[in-house]
């Protein structure tokens, strides 16, 4: 499949690189050809192409979205998505890892009031990007779990399968409005690793009887 990257920074590539290796054409979506990440990236993976915002999005089949989350609104209003699947990869952090959002509502279901005519997902925000570089935890008999949310079966079914493909045991969790509770997970998992001291590629499981 053909994706695009809105932000090729650390969750952007480590996600990139990986579905490059699967097959898939990586498409970066820019407003700046000078920018850092998009350099870092084609220096570390030649295939990647660069195009504008809006030519990466016409031309993929699903948009990764892996920007901060305070850009968000500008980067994406402008855009037209036609009904593609936009996977939100960002998280509203406020002070202290607190909800950037005051847990009112998700990021995710902002980022589907910015992109209206997208089929916005939510996932890859449960974990830190260590654990979307490195998806190998084959000494367990278990694979790491990551959870999608989203209003459409049909989005959360191609992300699903990108899951699967990547290495990770997957799960669709419900409803866009679940999204918040992801958010949440997210903040327990920055919490415990970034000031706790948990390690870095420490995952969440899915155990079932
Ligand atoms: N870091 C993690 O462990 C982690 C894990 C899960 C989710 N997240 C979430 O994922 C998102 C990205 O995090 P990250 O760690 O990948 O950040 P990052 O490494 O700083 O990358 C951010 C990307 O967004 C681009 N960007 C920034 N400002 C922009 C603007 N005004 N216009 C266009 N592009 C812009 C950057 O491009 P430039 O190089 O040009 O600045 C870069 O490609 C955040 O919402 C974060 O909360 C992070």
């Amino acid at each position: 499949m053909k994706l695009a990257f809105i932000g090729i920074g650390k969750v952007g590539f480590a996600l990139a690189n990986n579905l490059q290796k699967k097959g898939h054409e990586i498409i970066m979506g820019h407003n700046n050809l000078n920018s850092p990440s998009l350099l870092d990236a084609q220096a570390k993976n030649p295939n990647f192409v660069a195009l504008t915002l809006q030519e990466a999005v016409d031309d993929s089949d699903i948009i990764f979205l892996a920007t901060p989350f305070k850009i968000n609104s500008s980067i994406l209003e402008p855009l037209r998505f036609h009904g593609k699947t936009l996977i939100d990869c960002t998280n509203p952090v406020g002070p202290g890892i607190s909800h950037g959002l005051e847990s009112k509502i998700s990021g995710a279901e902002k980022v589907q009031e910015w992109a209206a005519d997208a089929e916005v997902v939510k996932s890859y925000t449960i974990y830190g990007y260590e654990n979307l570089e490195n998806t190998h935890f084959s000494k367990y008999h278990v694979k790491p779990v990551m959870l999608v949310a989203g209003n459409r079966t049909e989005a959360k079914a191609q992300v699903m399968q990108l899951n699967t493909e990547l290495g990770y045991e997957t799960l669709d969790v419900g409803d866009l409005s679940q999204a918040l509770h992801l958010e949440h997970m997210t903040l327990m998992w920055v919490k415990m690793v970034r000031v706790n001291g948990h390690h870095p590629n420490f995952t969440w499981a899915y155990l079932e009887r």
